[in-house]
């Protein structure tokens, strides 16, 4: 039996003091003993520290959106896993699709990032999803499978990693994959993985679905065999719509 997981991605948004306002509506709405499943929030860097000071000894993980590959050195801008792990972070989102459609991130560097951060003892939510045209054109399992093939190239140990499958046409546009659009995929990401790491190991790996994803949609698409919770972007900004996801995720 697969924990569902639920992780609320808050992208570019939101102050210090809005991010830890957000974080303390989240847990009092939550309740501190929480259990039904596991919860995560991602605030920018720079309210990692503020909400890991909110959120430290919850049941709320404290969750980065990004990491780098290296430990430290002339990366103006990045980030390592490192640093994220020293200020509490104990999940890592990586090669989210804006990542690789604005910040040129590709497979190639999802792996070097994916590695790194397993090596380091994160839970990786690693993201894949095809874009529109490529739904459009049919080669969404073929586009989806080598994300997820060439992101996980050279690791043979892939316990604990978490999956997000993400259509790209469904983020940010109320558009969402229907319960069996998304199953579907799903169930192929699952095939690829028992080919490449076999049964036992597929039957553990937990696949998020994200796009569009509701207090009135998720419950349907939470009941569905190989969807393991959520990667929750606008509604993650409203504590009582995230934590309404959350709780139909520890439900189902
Ligand atoms: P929305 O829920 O806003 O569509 O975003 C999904 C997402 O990209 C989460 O990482």
């Amino acid at each position: 039996m697969r924990t569902k997981i639920v992780v609320g991605n808050w992208k570019m948004n939101n102050t210090i003091a809005e991010s830890t306002q957000l974080a303390q509506e989240v847990l009092a709405q939550l309740g501190e003993g929480f259990s039904g499943c596991e919860v995560g929030i991602a605030p920018t860097f720079l309210a990692i520290q503020a909400v890991g000071s909110v959120i430290g000894g919850s049941p709320v993980q404290l969750t980065a959106q990004n990491c780098h590959y290296e430990n430290d050195g002339a990366f103006t801008g990045e980030v390592s896993v490192r640093m994220i792990k020293a200020a509490g972070c104990s999940h890592v989102i990586i090669g989210h699709s804006e990542r690789r459609q604005y910040f040129g991130e590709t497979n190639s560097t999802v792996n070097l990032k994916v590695k790194k951060a397993m090596s380091e003892g994160l839970t990786v939510i690693m993201c894949v999803g095809e874009t529109l045209e490529e739904r459009e054109a049919g080669v969404t399992g073929a586009v989806v499978s080598s994300q997820v093939r060439e992101g996980l190239e050279g690791i043979d140990d892939i316990t604990g990693l978490v999956i997000a499958y993400e259509p790209v046409w469904a983020i940010g546009t109320g558009k969402t994959a229907s319960s069996a659009q998304a199953e579907e995929v799903h169930d192929l990401i699952r095939t690829v993985i028992v080919k490449l790491y076999g049964e036992a190991v597929a039957s553990e790996l937990r696949i998020q679905y994200g796009g569009s994803v509701k207090p009135s949609n998720a419950a349907e698409l939470f009941a569905m065999p190989n969807i393991d919770g959520g990667l929750i972007g606008g509604a993650s900004l409203n504590a009582a719509d995230f934590v309404a996801i959350v709780k139909a995720a520890a439900e189902n």
